[in-house]
């Protein structure tokens, strides 16, 4: 039965043949409600992930020709930053000019850099030697926008080696195995640290932290703060980095790394986005911090990442000689949102579906459950809105903006756990939708896969060490943690364990170095040199540094995934 709208003078946001889809998803909820959906088998898993998963077109990747990579498959779109010339104009470039010697350059003011800040300070650094310097303002960051919670196994019937199964399972058994060991025994001690510090997390009525499933997990270990649990940690983090007074240098990314003779990273060259101007910093350690590639839109996806998402500490670590795991595989979050097109693209929280929503259909059936690791999940949903010529079953709804989507079944919350569940618990996604008229708890919402992570990156060891000495990496920018596929509410740990350990070796590389050491682009020649080898386009240049959305390309793509060649 139709529910009645809350506004009843609000004209219907839904045109009326997707309103007519809703009235199918309503009319099979009662029965829907206590009906037990199974996740998949292994072997189902692999056929989904093989025939829908993104990843499996092989057209959209290139091999890369220069650097430490060199011969593998990537996602074309980084490719062509890897293979790409310096931004930077050597003109404007005056290495003898220093601006600032610092012990510990941190690059990249989100979740990881502001920990690695904090916890350099805890090893001993004075706050007025450290730099963090930043492309947009500090915070602006992936970190900030995440939603849904961070595991960590701090329950009697949990245990980090539970967390470590699941972890290596949902990354299809690529993770590097230290790592994982390394952040599965932190996590319990970086959520006390956090409610130390005052991050709020939400406790049931004894007190107790109320803890829920995340996709592909066998425990209930997600630590939530409602739907702004990045922002809430964040938010507490900053703050001491604040009261610190640690230097923070905003709209200033760091275009290039500064390297010695050798090899070592000395410092970066900073780029000054009011004044167009570089400056020197050197350092005798340096962080990169810089989080992932979501603004690259790959295959045209839209994506959950914020502006700055542009996969520059990449290009800068890889041009000093750092190699990468795992880039030949990309994160789609299952749920963006597909409607109405103003959202396009941003993140509807797996919370959702950890708290009891599931996906349907056009016809208001369950076709798949509602918690499969991220990269099945998102393969299921793709499946459901493909049309049968090519593979799929065609069950999924059109928008006016020419993209297909399944509901995310929304009210079910509510019937679950009690009226006003939804709005006390996902408070954001609540007023994401009502400030369109769509009320969540009364009206399904459209979904379909988005880009959300870049599941590897620059390849660190336990302390965040990366091969090239003197240069460390915390965050998305670093990668073997999570294999090919990372699960729900580890990418927070991550930049906590790893940004609290690299801010912690850095500090200790600078106290054992008494001098700074010599800076120069030599790595940045030899990377040149070998552009010219390979024929490489002159006119292309990076770092990306912000992404371009003059001429056609939109965060609202007109997505046709429905023809894979
Ligand atoms: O769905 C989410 O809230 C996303 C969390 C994550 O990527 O870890």
């Amino acid at each position: 039965m139709r529910v009645e709208r809350s506004n009843k003078n609000q004209e219907d946001p839904y045109l009326p043949r997707m309103r007519e889809s809703i009235e199918k998803v309503e009319a099979t909820r009662e029965e829907r409600i206590d009906q037990e959906v199974e996740p998949l088998d292994p072997k189902t898993r692999d056929k989904v992930l093989n025939e829908f998963h993104p990843d499996y077109i092989e057209s959209a990747f290139r091999e890369v020709n220069v650097g430490p990579n060199a011969g593998e498959m990537m996602p074309k779109e980084l490719v062509d930053l890897l293979e790409a010339y310096p931004k930077y104009d050597p003109s404007e470039v005056n290495l003898a000019k220093v601006e600032k010697e610092v012990d510990v350059l941190i690059i990249g003011g989100g979740g990881a850099g502001n920990i690695a800040a904090y916890w350099a300070v805890q090893e001993g650094l004075d706050p007025s030697d450290i730099l963090i310097a930043t492309k947009l303002r500090n915070g602006d960051s992936n970190s900030v926008m995440s939603q849904g919670g961070v595991q960590a196994a701090d329950r009697e019937e949990d245990s980090p080696v539970q967390h470590y199964l699941d972890i290596m399972g949902g990354g299809h058994y690529a993770n590097k195995p230290d790592l994982v060991e390394t952040l599965v025994r932190d996590a319990p001690k970086m959520i006390e640290w956090h409610e130390d510090l005052g991050v709020i997390y939400d406790k049931d009525g004894d007190g107790a932290m109320k803890e829920l499933h995340g996709g592909g997990t066998s425990r209930k270990r997600l630590h939530s703060a409602k739907d702004y649990t990045g922002l809430e940690i964040v938010r507490v983090v900053r703050d001491e980095v604040r009261n610190m007074a640690i230097p923070v240098k905003e709209f200033a990314p760091a275009v290039e790394l500064l390297t010695d003779a050798d090899g070592t990273v000395t410092g970066a060259l900073l780029f000054n986005m009011e004044t167009d101007k570089y400056s020197v910093v050197k350092a005798k350690s340096v962080i990169l911090a810089t989080g992932g590639f979501g603004r690259l839109h790959i295959q045209d996806f839209p994506t959950t990442n914020h502006y700055g998402a542009t996969a520059d500490g990449l290009i800068l670590g890889y041009r000093a000689g750092a190699n990468m795991l795992d880039m030949d595989t990309v994160q789609y979050h299952p749920t963006g949102a597909a409607y109405p097109q103003q959202i396009m693209g941003l993140l509807v929280t797996e919370k959702v579906r950890s708290s009891g929503a599931y996906p349907v259909n056009s016809e208001g059936e369950f076709f798949t459950f509602n918690l499969e690791p991220r990269d099945v999940e998102a393969s299921m949903l793709i499946r459901e809105c493909r049309d049968v010529e090519h593979g799929g079953r065609d069950n999924g709804v059109e928008t006016p903006g020419g993209i297909t989507g399944v509901w995310l079944d929304t009210p079910m919350i509510d019937m679950k756990h009690g009226e006003g569940t939804f709005e006390k618990n996902l408070e954001y996604i609540y007023r994401l939708y009502t400030r369109f008229g769509i009320d969540p708890t009364e009206d399904p919402i459209l979904v379909y896969p988005t880009l959300h992570y870049q599941n590897g990156g620059i390849e660190i060891d336990n302390d965040g060490h990366t091969a090239v000495e003197g240069l460390l990496a915390a965050g998305e920018v670093e990668g073997g943690v999570h294999g090919k596929n990372r699960l729900m509410g580890n990418s927070i740990m991550d930049y906590n364990v790893f940004g609290r350990r690299a801010g912690i070796a850095a500090a200790r590389r600078a106290k054992g170095e008494s001098e700074w050491g010599e800076v120069s682009l030599e790595h940045v020649e030899r990377y040149v040199d070998k552009l010219r080898e390979s024929d490489v386009d002159m006119q292309k240049r990076s770092p990306m540094l912000i992404p371009d959305y003059r001429g056609e390309r939109t965060q609202g793509r007109t997505l046709d995934l429905l023809d894979p060649s």
